[in-house]
């Protein structure tokens, strides 16, 4: 079933004012008061929308207390059921020290149809649009894809563009890349607004590649699926009790690849709104009593794909 078209207006305004709040912390050194200003927002304005809303994904779990923790009820409690994924702040540090790329993201479903990921690492690989299905695989090494994408567009790898984030876990992945003359584009942190980077031609990223967290994994997948691309992506366990804590949200199979409808069933609705300048979208920019924002809105069965700017009181 389709989520009402209606609904998206409202869940803009919840990446809005969490973009907003954590805007206000832009510069200022201090990335937990800035997430906590987008989380007090993203909740209140979710609190807001009438519906019966789950956090799926969320800011941890209830033992931790947390706001907008695992399984948290939001919205009036009725209406439609949906389960709800939320990122208030992609990019503590971009925001901690005004850095590009700081975004506000949540991902909407109906009821279970969100992978219910624990807060772990995950792999990931990601694609474009217009490719054979399942071209790239977590378990080929990293020759293979690079040699299976350059086929698939007819280019020499020297022509491909890999984006990944620069962590030392990621040696392996950059030194088969710089291997094959892949050029690498590297991001500090923000996955999110890495892997959706591989949508648009203009960017000019064939393939994103790398380990980073799982919640973000679940929304990038979100995003991808509206942008027609491709994703693939396998849990990371460090001890038993992230083991455990998988099993805990229902996970069977822990060595599981997940592709994209493996994610995000059905239909979904993914925003997000920049907190500073970025990629996707600008970020949160003052105007007298007012701010400005510019929202990346993207529903899949709708087929919207839109940049919303927006005036709105602080
Ligand atoms: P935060 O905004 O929560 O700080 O996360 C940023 C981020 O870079 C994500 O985009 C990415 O998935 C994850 O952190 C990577 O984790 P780590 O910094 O531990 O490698």
């Amino acid at each position: 079933m389709v989520i009402n078209k209606i609904l998206i207006e409202s869940f803009v305004k919840a990446t809005e004012r969490a973009a907003y709040g954590a805007s206000t912390f832009k510069g200022k050194n201090d990335k937990i008061a800035a997430d906590q200003a987008a989380v007090d927002e993203m909740r209140t304005a979710l609190n807001n929308i009438e519906m019966k809303g789950v956090i799926v994904i969320g800011e941890g779990e209830l033992d931790e207390a947390p706001m907008l923790y695992i399984n948290e009820k939001v919205g009036s409690q009725t209406g439609e059921s949906f389960d709800i994924a939320v990122d208030p702040l992609e990019g503590t540090n971009f925001t901690a020290k005004n850095l590009p790329n700081a975004l506000s993201v949540l991902a909407v479903s109906r009821r279970g149809n969100l992978l219910h990921a624990p807060d772990i690492y995950m792999e990931k690989i990601a694609v474009g649009p217009n490719l054979p299905d399942n071209i790239v695989d977590l378990d080929f090494t990293v020759k293979k894809n690079i040699e299976l994408l350059c086929k698939a567009k007819s280019v020499n790898p020297n022509q491909l563009t890999a984006c990944v984030l620069k962590r030392p876990r990621h040696d392996l992945i950059v030194k088969s890349l710089n291997e094959m003359n892949v050029k690498i584009n590297f991001i500090s942190d923000g996955d999110v607004s890495g892997v959706i980077s591989v949508a648009d031609p203009k960017n000019e990223i064939d393939i994103y590649l790398g380990t980073g967290g799982a919640p973000e994994g679940v929304l990038s997948a979100a995003a991808l699926k509206c942008l027609g691309c491709q994703m693939q992506t396998r849990l990371v366990f460090q001890n038993t009790d992230e083991k455990k804590r998988a099993e805990k949200l229902g996970i069977k199979n822990l060595s599981k690849k997940y592709n994209i409808e493996d994610m995000a069933k059905g239909d979904v609705i993914f925003c997000a709104t920049g907190v500073t300048d970025g990629d996707l979208v600008k970020g949160i920019k003052n105007h007298g009593e007012n701010f400005l924002s510019e929202t990346l809105v993207l529903h899949y069965s709708s087929k919207t794909n839109k940049i919303v700017k927006s005036e709105n009181k602080k």
